[in-house]
């Protein structure tokens, strides 16, 4: 065996499957950044969904479905994923893959900056068992904002690329994302309402539930 990373290892173990290798390999024909969530933390998005049960699923960054099959493919029969994404072409993109992946049926895209589309589905009085927060970084405590008021009781919400590339833990870096990021981290794990974790694998995952 060549020697590997740790993270290497963990994703060479993990291996893949047609369904998450026919999603990569599109998005990488369409020329879409290869910025999908890691191996190790989509697995981890497919078990938390798993064990809480949860049934209505809200993403907030789709890209080219990636995250999104993880979310879905352990939803009980009638669950549902509700993905924001920005860009109309990327949203065709994930629910091509979504579809070929069986689960074409269970996700409604909202097209459009997803804080326009959070504030309607706050006016309409949904409400969510599970968030998965990876869109633009500056905009992850207005997201968690509103995963808050939209959680039903024990809703789990997590959010990628938590550590920046370590950026937010580099007194020198504070660019508009990283002071985001760093304020959503620190709401996470001190709001009462909350009870939560960071992972610092790949580029960090933090967890929480709404208690
Ligand atoms: C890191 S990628 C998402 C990857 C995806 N969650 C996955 O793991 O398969 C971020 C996505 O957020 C979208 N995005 C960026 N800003 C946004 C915004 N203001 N509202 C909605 N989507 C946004 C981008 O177009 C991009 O598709």
């Amino acid at each position: 065996m060549m020697s590997m990373t740790e993270e290497q290892y963990a994703n060479h173990i993990l291996g893949t499957d047609s369904d998450l290798q026919r999603a990569s390999e599109g998005i990488r024909s369409a020329g879409m950044p290869e910025i999908s969530i890691a191996p190790g933390f989509g697995k981890l998005l497919t078990m938390l969904v798993k064990m809480s049960g949860a049934r209505d699923v809200l993403e907030i960054g789709a890209l080219g479905g990636i995250s999104g099959i993880c979310l879905s493919r352990e939803l009980p029969e009638g669950g549902t994923l509700t993905s924001l994404e920005l860009k109309e072409e990327y949203a065709a993109v994930a629910h091509r893959h979504m579809e070929a992946a069986g689960l074409g049926d269970r996700v409604t895209y909202m097209i459009g900056d997803a804080k326009a589309s959070l504030a309607q589905l706050e006016e309409e009085g949904r409400q969510f068992d599970f968030f998965f927060i990876d869109a633009d970084k500056e905009g992850y405590p207005v997201y968690l904002d509103y995963a808050i008021r939209l959680a039903r009781p024990g809703a789990i919400i997590a959010g990628d690329n938590t550590l920046l590339r370590g950026r937010v833990a580099d007194p020198d870096k504070n660019g508009p994302s990283v002071v985001a990021m760093r304020a959503f981290n620190e709401r996470m794990v001190t709001d009462e309402r909350l009870m939560s974790t960071i992972l610092p694998a790949y580029d960090g995952l933090t967890v929480a539930i709404r208690v």
